[in-house]
């Protein structure tokens, strides 16, 4: 017999972000004062390097509710559930040295970092070079990607939603931020709550305090003292990783000396791997 009650509980659908809030918070600042939000879109990556192409200042924020085509690094596809994540891309100008480049996707990764961390409690960390973790599971991702004299930085950060749902279309694990929690957030004051973050770092990479920023990395960083693998190109670097340079750079001790890498896929392996 029904008792008409469900026997799980069912989710909240997704719904979509308070724009004007999140635009009242950041009228003032550099990082969101123009602030375009699309309930659907292709990839946000993909529209602020597009209006990067037609002069939009530094500071232009894109964020959507869903992507039809999200862009992950090495081609990967980034999944969400619509309404549940924060999806957003900052338009950022002039374009900083070549050499600095990383450590403006380092200075990313801290910043959600660390707002998540003050602002929820939650144990974050970042998983170098581009990844945002809870125990090891991957709750945020960046991709940076250049157009003429500007650059654009994608995150993608799971906010609501079961776990259960995006570790359907990812093979490594993943997380949500309820799911650790234990309860749904706000995804309006998280999003701003970063963007904060995401500025007074970039005021200290443009004070050139690149070593004060990298510390605030290496605090966070979950990979040093780990063995890992990092994969470079064809090639597979096993080792332990022992620092992180002020260039952005992982070294990694193996058993044939040290070895720095620039860029690279890397992950915590278990004993006997
Ligand atoms: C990765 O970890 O592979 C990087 C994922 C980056 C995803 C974000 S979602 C918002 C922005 N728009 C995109 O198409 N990609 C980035």
């Amino acid at each position: 017999m029904s008792t008409g009650f469900r026997d799980r509980p069912t989710r909240m659908p997704g719904r979509p972000l308070n724009a004007d809030w999140c635009r009242a918070q950041r009228a003032a600042h550099l990082l969101g004062g123009r602030l375009l939000y699309l309930p659907q879109t292709t990839s946000t990556n993909e529209e602020a390097l597009h209006y990067a192409a037609a002069g939009a200042p530094e500071g232009t924020v894109v964020v959507a509710d869903t992507q039809t085509a999200g862009r992950g690094r090495r081609g990967r596809q980034w999944q969400d559930e619509p309404g549940q994540s924060l999806l957003f891309s900052v338009l950022l100008r002039p374009l900083p040295p070549p050499p600095l480049w990383s450590l403006l996707s380092l200075g990313t990764a801290v910043a959600v970092a660390e707002a998540l961390r003050e602002s929820y409690g939650l144990p974050v960390a970042t998983k170098w070079p581009n990844d945002v973790v809870i125990a090891g599971r991957k709750v945020a991702g960046l991709l940076l990607e250049q157009r003429g004299a500007a650059v654009v930085v994608g995150v993608g950060l799971n906010v609501n939603g079961l776990r259960e749902a995006l570790q359907a279309h990812v093979d490594r694990p993943v997380t949500t931020l309820e799911a650790e929690r234990g309860l749904p957030l706000s995804r309006e004051e998280v999003f701003v709550t970063v963007l904060a973050k995401m500025e007074a770092i970039y005021h200290q990479f443009q004070a050139g305090d690149i070593t004060g920023l990298v510390n605030r990395y290496r605090q966070r960083e979950s990979l040093l003292g780990q063995a890992m693998r990092v994969t470079v190109g064809g090639e597979q670097i096993c080792g332990v990783a022992t620092e992180v340079t002020d260039g952005g750079s992982l070294i990694v001790a193996t058993p044939g000396g040290q070895r720095e890498i620039i860029a690279g896929e890397a992950e915590v392996i278990a004993d006997g791997e």
